[in-house]
């Protein structure tokens, strides 16, 4: 790298990245509505980076400043190897944050190694207590086994455990008090997300309609005294409330109500390797490629500080005369 090449990640707007998220297989065994159409084409395996490349790229970020990876897919804990990542990940020297996001349903098998490699952080996808349901809207889905890995990601005692609940009209709003009683009885987190139009998906041929983080938040209201937090407790994209008298938070994630980007501090990776510098938008580099050419550590990381020249401002999930992102949500991790 050359002399004067800044060893940081900061963008066009000032902003500083430091957090990561490496999807690593666009590959899931839920079919969630939101997420997926039913049937889906997936990549060719020798598409997707391998877990040498992954653990590579990391240790590259992390020399260029970022403190956190998050680990998303499609779903992270089917991917072969992934004990051998998360192994990787936690060796990496500057890493402060290793996280994940699962939809759980290996995780009652998976939290002791996970624990052991160090995963400090899991965000895990819940959108009903109730079977049929949970069932309707995974498509796939067998809720007990994602209860049972969420009390194992309890008992092995991860520092920070929360629950994403996609909120749709129709569909599961009825739940968002019932969620939130589950998450302060079990002592995690829980944060509702607006439904974000990536991929197209429509459930019997109708668009799924999101539900406003305001509406939800006056509603917990009536039940609950949420204390709201600072943004530097909150930081990310969820707005963090405590409910008064617990250690629960509940947040909410409204890419629609409450645009964020301003202190957008993160890149991802998709499972086949491109260098996306927003979730809502087009603009990558194609990382796999460097990788596969041969090129050496310096080379990588000048592209990448080169390519936050390219990283929009902010997304816009609501232009009616234009068409949206068609990129399904399992490639890109959320
Ligand atoms: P933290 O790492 O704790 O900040 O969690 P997170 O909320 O960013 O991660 P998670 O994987 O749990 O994602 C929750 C929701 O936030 C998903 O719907 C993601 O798609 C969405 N999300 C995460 N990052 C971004 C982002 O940069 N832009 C947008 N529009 N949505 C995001
Ligand atoms: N809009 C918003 N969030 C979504 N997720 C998946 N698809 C969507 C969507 N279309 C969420 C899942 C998961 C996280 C990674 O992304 O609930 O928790
Ligand atoms: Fe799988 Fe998560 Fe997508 Fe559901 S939202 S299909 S669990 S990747």
């Amino acid at each position: 790298m050359p002399i004067n090449t800044p060893a940081r990640l900061i963008d066009g707007f000032d902003r500083r990245i430091s957090y990561l998220r490496l999807s690593v297989t666009d590959r899931c065994d839920f079919r969630c509505q939101y997420c997926m159409a039913e049937t889906m084409q997936f990549l060719p395996r020798k598409d997707v980076l391998t877990i040498e490349e992954l653990v590579r790229i990391a240790r590259l970020f992390t020399e260029l400043g970022v403190r956190k990876i998050r680990v998303t897919g499609g779903e992270p804990l089917i991917r072969r190897g992934i004990t051998d990542l998360f192994a990787g990940l936690g060796q990496l020297p500057k890493l402060e944050t290793l996280a994940l996001t699962t939809n759980a349903s290996q995780l009652a098998d998976m939290a002791p190694r996970l624990r052991d490699a160090g995963v400090n952080s899991v965000n895990i996808s819940l959108d009903s207590l109730q079977a049929p349901r949970f069932k309707v809207i995974t498509r796939t889905g067998d809720l007990n086994r994602v209860l049972e890995g969420i009390d194992a990601a309890i008992a092995q005692g991860i520092d920070r455990i929360r629950l994403n609940v996609v909120v749709l009209d129709g569909l599961n709003r009825d739940e968002v008090l019932p969620l939130t009683q589950f998450a302060l009885a079990k002592n995690i987190h829980i944060s509702f997300i607006e439904e974000m139009p990536l991929g197209q998906v429509n459930v019997g041929g109708k668009p799924l309609a999101y539900v406003s983080s305001d509406a939800l938040h006056a509603e917990l209201n009536e039940h609950f005294c949420l204390e709201p937090l600072s943004a530097e407790e909150t930081a990310g994209p969820s707005r963090d409330y405590l409910i008064s008298g617990s250690t629960t938070r509940v947040g909410f994630i409204s890419p629609h109500s409450n645009n964020f980007c301003a202190q957008c501090n993160r890149l991802r990776i998709s499972a086949e390797g491109r260098l996306l510098m927003c979730l809502g938008n087009e603009e990558s580099i194609d990382l796999r490629g460097l990788l596969r050419s041969n090129c050496s550590d310096d080379e990588i990381k000048t592209a990448i500080i080169g390519s936050l020249s390219i990283k929009p401002e902010r997304h816009v999930f609501d232009r009616p005369d234009e068409p949206q992102i068609v990129r399904f949500m399992n490639a890109t991790g959320g």
